[in-house]
């Protein structure tokens, strides 16, 4: 049994870029895709909402984009930053609540993944958020948002586990649904990271809130917003071939919304 440290685990970008950082081919192609096929315009500015360590923005920067992020972490945001530093760029990340924000300069295009989206705890906050990234991004840009949504019954994907090493270091990490309240649209969902170094084993374990969206309820709030149209819809395989229909037994939905 590993010795229990309670913290965020956002807290700890290093092993939190480690597990999710290694997974970046997927969603960096597809984005790239997305960009080139589904935006109006020419992408050569990109934001991302949430960026976390910028596991994504250092790829596309290094692909020749012009990025940049914000991220209510203070930590994580150093972490981005510093990895942009250390390639002599300059820092692309501010902290920021991605619900109450303005940059200075537009953007081609934006991108939101892995339910970063469903940290914001009101129907309020997503509004703001959406608003907030309708003045960010120019027309006929496009704003990649990746969520689950909560399907019809009972939903399937309740445990995910991903490992990953990197010299000395490996980590395991575990999330799993541990409730849903439909009424109040909380999902409440364990986190746990299981690090082993050479000298320290520990397990940093943590708890979450996420937002619940229905299919019929996101829908609901971007017509609200009526900022943005659906572009095209995808699942997590982001296959920029196969767009999905998005009904009520779907799950995981990549949302291309094109600004008006
Ligand atoms: C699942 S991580 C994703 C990080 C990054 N987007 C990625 O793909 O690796 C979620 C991130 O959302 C950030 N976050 C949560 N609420 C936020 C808010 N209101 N404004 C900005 N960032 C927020 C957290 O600090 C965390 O870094």
């Amino acid at each position: 049994m590993l010795p229990i440290v309670q913290g965020a685990l956002y807290d700890f970008p290093k092993y939190y870029d480690l597990v999710f950082g290694s997974d970046w081919q997927a969603e960096y192609c597809f984005l790239r895709h997305a960009f080139h096929q589904l935006a109006q315009r020419t992408v050569r500015r990109v934001f991302e909402p949430a960026c976390g360590t910028g596991r994504l923005l250092v790829k596309l920067a290094a692909a020749g984009y012009d990025v940049a992020g914000n991220d209510l972490n203070p930590k994580a945001v150093a972490f981005c930053n510093a990895r942009f530093a250390r390639r002599g760029w300059p820092p692309p990340a501010v902290v920021a609540d991605m619900a109450s924000f303005r940059v200075r300069r537009r953007f081609d295009a934006a991108f939101n993944l892995i339910n970063s989206f469903r940290h914001l705890p009101s129907e309020q906050a997503a509004e703001n958020h959406l608003r907030c990234m309708a003045d960010a991004v120019l027309p006929r840009g496009i704003y990649v948002l990746g969520l689950h949504l909560t399907p019809r019954g009972r939903p399937t994907v309740t445990s995910e586990r991903w490992s990953a090493r990197r010299g000395n270091l490996a980590v395991n990490s575990r999330l799993w649904t541990v409730s849903v309240d439909r009424r109040r649209r909380q999902e409440r969902v364990g986190m746990t990271f299981d690090v082993y170094t050479p000298t320290r084993q520990f397990r940093i374990v943590d708890e979450t809130i996420f937002r619940t969206y229905t299919a019929r309820q996101m829908h609901a709030l971007l017509r609200r917003v009526g900022a943005w149209q659906i572009a095209a819809t995808y699942d997590f395989a982001y296959d920029i071939q196969r767009p999905i229909v998005v009904n009520g037994r779907t799950e995981d939905v990549v949302y291309v919304l094109r600004r008006r």
